[in-house]
């Protein structure tokens, strides 16, 4: 339990049991979400994870990545199961599929390419989102991805919208990239962030939006800190 949860139950109060941070990609989900968990001594799950590893895995295998039904078979046939990071890893979490640690291709540049399109297949989603409600049901924890507040977990106790401008999003997204080694443009990184955009906030089957109820955090002007802290105080006003 962390230190702040473990003071506020002392004093009688109660925090949201699941916490849902929803966003596009490179606005922070992942490093404010584990940092919201880590606080709370909750366990964090990326569910961006699970659709990288399983793009992976459909690359490797040959499956092809336009082929919604052979990629729900492959998500089907699977056993997933993910951890917390481990040791060294930049990644907030780890994944192992049929007992193989995957965590180390997730950011694979050819696994960037395709994720997108693969995680537009709706039996690929069911498969996923099962094993999702599945890790909520065991306890709390803080699960970030796309789809969390509107189809994962409706019911959650705090909906968190992490958004950031495109500019703020690519500069992020560029130096983490340069921080694993890898030497990639400003055009570059903007070009695969607006394609994944694109396709995640226009496919069928739960599409990139705010829930209803969510909170819209832009962090543009805001560091990490100041958005972990802002997520933390509205566990405050939430009872669930
Ligand atoms: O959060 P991320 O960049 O690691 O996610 C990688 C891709 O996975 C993203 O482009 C779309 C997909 N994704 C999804 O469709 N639903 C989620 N809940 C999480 C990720």
């Amino acid at each position: 339990m962390g230190v702040a949860e473990a003071r506020r139950r002392a004093a009688g109060e109660k925090l949201p049991r699941t916490i849902a941070i929803d966003g596009p990609s490179a606005a922070g989900k992942s490093s404010v979400g584990y940092r919201v968990a880590q606080r709370l001594g909750y366990p964090f799950l990326d569910t961006g994870a699970m659709y990288r590893a399983l793009t992976w895995l459909a690359l490797q295998r040959g499956v092809d990545i336009e082929d919604a039904q052979a990629l729900g078979g492959l998500a089907h046939q699977v056993d997933v199961s993910l951890g917390p990071p481990l040791p060294g890893s930049p990644e907030r979490c780890s994944i192992w599929v049929d007992g193989e640690d995957l965590t180390p291709m997730l950011r694979r540049p050819e696994v960037e390419a395709a994720v997108s399109l693969v995680s537009r297949a709706p039996a690929l989603r069911r498969a996923m989102v099962a094993i999702q409600r599945r890790l909520a049901r065991r306890g709390p924890l803080v699960m970030a991805g796309r789809d969390i507040g509107t189809v994962v977990l409706p019911k959650a106790g705090l909906k968190v919208y992490l958004d950031a401008s495109m500019e703020e999003r690519v500069r992020r997204r560029r130096k983490e990239m340069v921080a694993l080694g890898r030497a990639v443009s400003v055009a570059e990184v903007r070009r695969n962030i607006l394609h994944r955009d694109s396709i995640d906030s226009s496919r069928k089957t739960a599409p990139l939006r705010p829930a209803a109820d969510a909170i819209i955090i832009d962090s543009d002007d805001l560091s990490e800190e100041q958005v972990v802290e802002r997520v933390l105080a509205l566990t405050d006003a939430k009872e669930c």
